[in-house]
C-alpha cells in the first residue's frame, strides 16, 4: 500500500516520519503528545514485493469491474532464465483485485490458454453460477472464449482466485491471484499493509516448466511441490522494516501442494484473522502455518538491531510420508532488511474483538467423511471420500438452513487441507465444542491419521458445491466430492446412483 504523495506545505505525518527516519533526530514515539503510530516503515518498504493491481474500469464506487486474461507469458523466476508460465494478465501471481465488502465485482475473463479453464473465487460466498466449477456451475471456458463473473462480495477478508480445470497443472504453472476485500470500518490501526501470495513452481534447469506429472501416480499420492519458493511470484523479493514498527500482512498459500510454516528470528506474528476475515480475538504466534488454500491476517513486528537483515524462512513441515526425510529443515524465503533507524517501542494495541457466534449444533446432522486412498490393480493410487473417487462419488446432501457437523477422518499417510466451496465452517474440538478463537474457515488441514470436526450451516445458496483436498494433485487424484444443497442435482451425478 502506498501512503499517498508527500505534500509540500501543510503537515504531512508521512513526510514527517520519513524526515525523522532520514535524519534520525527523534524516535517517533517521543514526539510530544503524539500517539505512537504504526506507519513508520522505511520509504519504499514494500517496493520489492508489491503486487500489480487490477484496474477498475467502472466509475461507480460500489462496482469494481475488471478485465482478466489467462495467457502464457514470459516471466523471470530464475535470474537470467525465461519461464513461459501460465499467467493471469502476464504475471505471477495475477493482479491483486481490491474491493470493499458489499461491492459488486464484475470480471470479464478471457481464456487465451491452449486449454479450457475457469476462474474459481476461493472462499467467496458466491451464487453457484459464479463458482467456476466446469460442468456444475458453468461450462468450461474454452480457448478464445470469455465468461463474465458478476457477484456481490459479502465478506471482508483475503480471498483468492484460481482455475478449477486441471487444477494441479494450471495452478502449478502460475494461475492464481489474490482478492482483497477490505472493510472500511476495519479498526485495525496498522496502515502499512501488504498482500503476500505464497506459492512454488517446478522448473527444469533451463527455466521451462516441469511436467505436472513427475513421478507418476506416486507423485500424485505425495502431492508434487515446486522447487522454487515464491513470495508474490519472486524468488528474490525483499522487504524492509523498521524495528518495532508494525506491518500487517494478508497472506495466502496458493501453492498446489506445499505447506508453508513461516518463521524468522525476532519476528512475531499476531494473528488477527483467517480465511473468512477477522477472528474472535488475536493470538500471538512464533510461527505461522498455512496449508494450501488457507489465509491469515497477521500483524508482524521485527525485533532486531537497526541496519541488519533477518531472513523469513519456510520451516520444513511434516505433512506426511516422505515429506520431511532428506530435506533441508529450513529454506530462505524473504530477506527483511531492518532500517538504520532507532527502533520503535511497540505500544500495546487493543485488537478489537469480533463477536463471532458459535454455530448452534444442537440437532445438527452428523456426517462422516473418511479420506481414503486405495491402490488399484495396476499399482496406481486413487484417493477418495468414503472409498469413492470423485468420478464415481455419490453427492452428500444438505437442506437449505440445515446445520451439519462433519467428522473428517483422515485414514491416509498424508495430510489433507480440506476445502468447502461457497460456505464457511467453524472448527470443533473432539467433544464438539467450538475451538477458540473462533474463525470462519473454508479450508482446514486434516493431518495424516487424524480426525477433524467442523460445523457448517448451509444458510442459503442452493447448488452443487465442491468439497476437496487443496493439495491439488490429491483433488485431481480423486479426493473430491460434492454436496448438494437444496434439491439441485448436477448433471455430472444424475445417473450415477
Ligand atoms: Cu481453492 Cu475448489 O478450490
Ligand atoms: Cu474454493
Ligand atoms: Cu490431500
Amino acid at each position: 500500500m502506498t501512503h499517498g504523495k508527500e505534500q509540500n506545505g501543510g503537515f504531512s505525518p508521512v513526510g514527517f516520519a520519513r524526515f525523522v527516519l532520514a535524519f534520525g533526530l527523534l524516535a517517533w514515539p517521543s514526539v510530544a503528545g503524539a500517539e505512537p503510530r504504526c506507519w513508520a516503515q522505511p520509504p519504499g518498504w514494500d517496493a520489492g514485493l508489491r503486487l500489480p493491481e487490477a484496474t477498475d474500469i467502472n466509475p461507480d464506487p460500489r462496482v469494481v469491474e475488471v478485465n482478466l486474461e489467462a495467457r502464457i507469458a514470459s516471466v523471470e523466476i530464475v535470474p537470467g532464465k525465461t519461464t513461459r508460465a501460465w499467467t493471469y494478465d502476464g504475471g505471477i501471481p495475477g493482479p491483486l483485485i481490491r474491493v470493499h465488502v458489499g461491492d459488486r465485482l464484475i470480471v470479464h475473463f478471457t481464456n487465451r490458454l491452449p486449454q479450457p479453464t475457469t476462474v474459481h473465487w476461493h472462499g467467496v460466498r458466491v451464487p453457484i453460477q459464479m463458482d467456476g466449477v466446469p460442468g456444475i456451475s458453468q461450462p468450461e471456458v474454452v480457448p478464445g472464449e470469455s465468461f463474465t463473473y458478476d457477484f456481490i462480495v459479502p465478506d471482508a477478508g483475503l480471498f483468492w482466485y484460481h482455475p478449477h480445470v486441471m487444477s494441479a497443472a494450471q495452478v502449478g504453472f502460475g494461475l492464481y491471484g489474490a482478492l482483497l476485500v477490505e472493510d472500511p470500518d476495519d479498526k485495525i490501526d496498522v496502515p502499512d499493509q501488504l498482500v503476500m501470495v505464497l506459492s512454488d513452481i517446478d522448473l527444469k534447469a533451463d527455466g521451462s516448466l516441469e511436467s505436472p506429472e513427475t513421478s507418476g501416480s506416486a507423485g500424485m499420492a505425495f502431492g508434487r511441490e515446486g522447487d522454487y519458493l515464491l513470495v508474490n511470484g519472486r524468488t528474490h523479493g525483499k522487504l524492509m522494516a523498521r524495528a518495532g514498527a508494525r506491518q500487517r500482512w494478508r497472506v495466502v498459500n496458493a501453492a498446489k501442494s506445499r505447506f508453508f510454516d513461516l518463521a524468522a528470528p525476532g519476528v512475531s506474528f499476531t494473528k488477527i484473522g483467517g480465511d473468512g476475515g477477522l477472528q474472535e480475538y488475536a493470538e500471538t504466534l512464533k510461527d505461522l502455518v498455512l496449508a494450501p488454500g488457507e489465509r491469515a491476517d497477521v500483524i508482524v513486528t521485527v525485533d532486531a538491531k537497526p541496519a541488519t537483515e533477518v531472513m523469513l524462512t519456510a520451516v520444513l513441515y511434516n505433512r506426511g510420508y516422505g515429506s520431511i526425510e532428506a530435506r533441508a529443515p529450513v529454506e530462505d524465503l524473504l530477506p527483511i532488511v531492518v532500517a538504520d533507524a532507532a527502533p520503535i517501542a511497540p505500544s500495546p494495541i487493543d485488537f478489537p474483538h469480533r463477536p463471532i457466534e458459535r454455530l448452534d449444533t444442537t440437532g445438527a446432522t452428523p456426517v462422516t467423511m473418511k479420506l481414503t486412498i486405495a491402490q488399484l490393480f495396476d499399482g496406481s493410487f486413487e484417493y477418495g471420500i468414503n472409498g469413492a473417487p470423485y468420478a464415481t462419488s455419490t453427492p452428500f446432501h444438505a437442506n437449505v438452513g440445515e446445520t451439519q457437523v462433519w467428522t473428517i477422518v483422515n485414514e491416509t499417510a498424508w495430510s489433507h487441507p480440506f476445502h468447502l466451496h461457497g460456505f464457511f465452517f467453524q472448527v470443533l474440538d473432539d467433544k464438539g465444542n467450538a475451538v477458540h478463537p473462533i474463525v470462519w474457515k473454508d479450508t482446514i488441514n486434516v493431518p495424516f491419521k487424524q480426525t477433524m470436526r467442523v460445523a457448517v450451516r448451509f444458510e442459503d445458496r442452493p447448488g452443487n458445491w465442491m468439497i476437496h483436498c487443496h493439495v491439488l494433485d490429491h483433488a485431481d487424484g480423486g479426493l473430491m466430492g460434492t454436496i448438494v444443497v437444496g434439491d439441485v442435482i448436477a448433471a455430472h451425478h444424475a445417473h450415477e446412483h
